[in-house]
């Protein structure tokens, strides 16, 4: 859906209650540029294509990286950010991996802000289950063959609404394991970096293809890319799972496992308002068994259960694969609660646009 971009001040005529995760284009995003060692003071524009250089790093050698966060009206009217300042940082650190320059934490925060700000007809209602999804990235352009890293950089950040990115928000999904995997062992899988999900498309296809005993699959498990015996990530989503006994969370470690804000942010809900025990460590995919509820998490997916898991021959369910189970299900509640304002958040949690 293309909306005309002309009508700003008057809410968008969008049926929020069924938003998917699709583009629509909003009014205004912000766009920077940076050249001889600094970048300029950036601006709103209302252009939502970029004219770059045909030579431009970007391109051809995958010289960019981007982010994914979310805005969320709140019951008062207000508006909610969810740990920018974890963005920047995480951003920056997918700059140092690809040699590009930082975008500094207080540039990135306050370009969220304008872009929501300036998009604010696009912002779901409170309740409805939707958000402002915000996409920041950066890349390398400007005249250049060589692999090396670009004489010019863009930074831009532009927005669009979104419901559930898994159709069903608390439904559990069934995943398949792949044998491709999305990084290497010591290559970017930790970076934000297109590579990664250009690498993605084929073992995501392939799984959503994909049905065995007549089950269908939302998205890929990918293992460790060393030995392929314990699990890294969910799709575009990190892995946790509850033991059996309900007593611990869990999730993997690996240098090739995207850091997950949402991920460690249940790490810190799990431990400090569920009471549970927490550990970053191995997942082996033949030791599902001691596990009584897995999930996926992310910005897009939120929580979703995990109904089972396909491996080979075997099908594995964790607590049921219509049911969420009821350790997910609370932390579910307290995440989605302290985004939209309704529980109290963690010092610095929440940043007001
Ligand atoms: C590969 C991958 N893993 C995990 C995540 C979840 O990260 P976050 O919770 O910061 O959105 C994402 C989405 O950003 C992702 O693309």
């Amino acid at each position: 859906m293309t909306l005309n971009t002309a009508a700003s001040g008057q809410t968008a005529n969008i049926d929020w209650a069924n938003l998917g995760f699709s583009y629509i284009r909003t009014d205004l995003r912000f766009l920077a540029h940076w050249k001889d060692g600094e970048w300029d003071a950036g601006q709103l524009t209302a252009d939502n294509t970029l004219h770059i250089a045909e030579g431009s790093t970007a391109l051809h050698y995958g010289q960019q990286c981007f982010e994914g966060l979310k805005a969320y009206r709140a019951k008062d009217g207000s508006i909610n950010l969810f740990r920018p300042d974890r963005n920047a940082a995480r951003m920056q650190a997918s700059c140092d991996r690809l040699l590009m320059p930082h975008v500094p934490t207080e540039m990135f925060v306050e370009a969220c802000r304008q872009v929501v700000a300036a998009n604010e007809r696009f912002l779901p209602p409170y309740g409805t289950g939707g958000s402002l999804y915000l996409r920041p990235f950066l890349i390398g352009v400007g005249d250049n063959i060589g692999v090396r890293t670009a004489p010019e950089f863009i930074f831009s950040v532009f927005c669009v609404p979104v419901g559930p990115y898994f159709k069903g928000g608390l439904t559990p999904h069934n995943f398949i394991t792949s044998t491709y995997d999305r990084a290497a062992p010591n290559g970017t899988g930790a970076a934000k970096v297109g590579g990664n999900y250009a690498a993605s498309l084929l073992p995501g296809a392939a799984a959503k293809n994909t049905s065995v005993d007549g089950r269908h699959f939302a998205d890929v498990i990918y293992l460790d890319p060393s030995t392929h015996s314990k699990i890294e990530e969910v799709g575009a989503a990190n892995f946790f799972a509850i033991t059996k006994d309900g007593s611990t969370f869990v999730t993997p470690k690996s240098p090739s496992i995207l850091p997950s804000i949402t991920k460690y942010s249940l790490l810190d809900l799990a431990r400090d308002r569920l009471g549970l025990k927490v550990e970053e460590g191995e997942i082996r995919i033949d030791e599902l068994d001691r596990y009584g509820e897995a999930g996926a998490c992310g910005t897009a997916a939120v929580i979703t259960p995990i109904g089972g898991i396909q491996h080979g021959d075997d099908f594995h369910v964790f607590h049921s694969e219509t049911e969420v189970g009821p350790v997910t299900r609370r932390l579910y509640e307290e995440l989605t609660g302290i985004q939209s304002g309704d529980r109290e958040a963690p010092e610095g949690w929440i940043v007001k646009v």
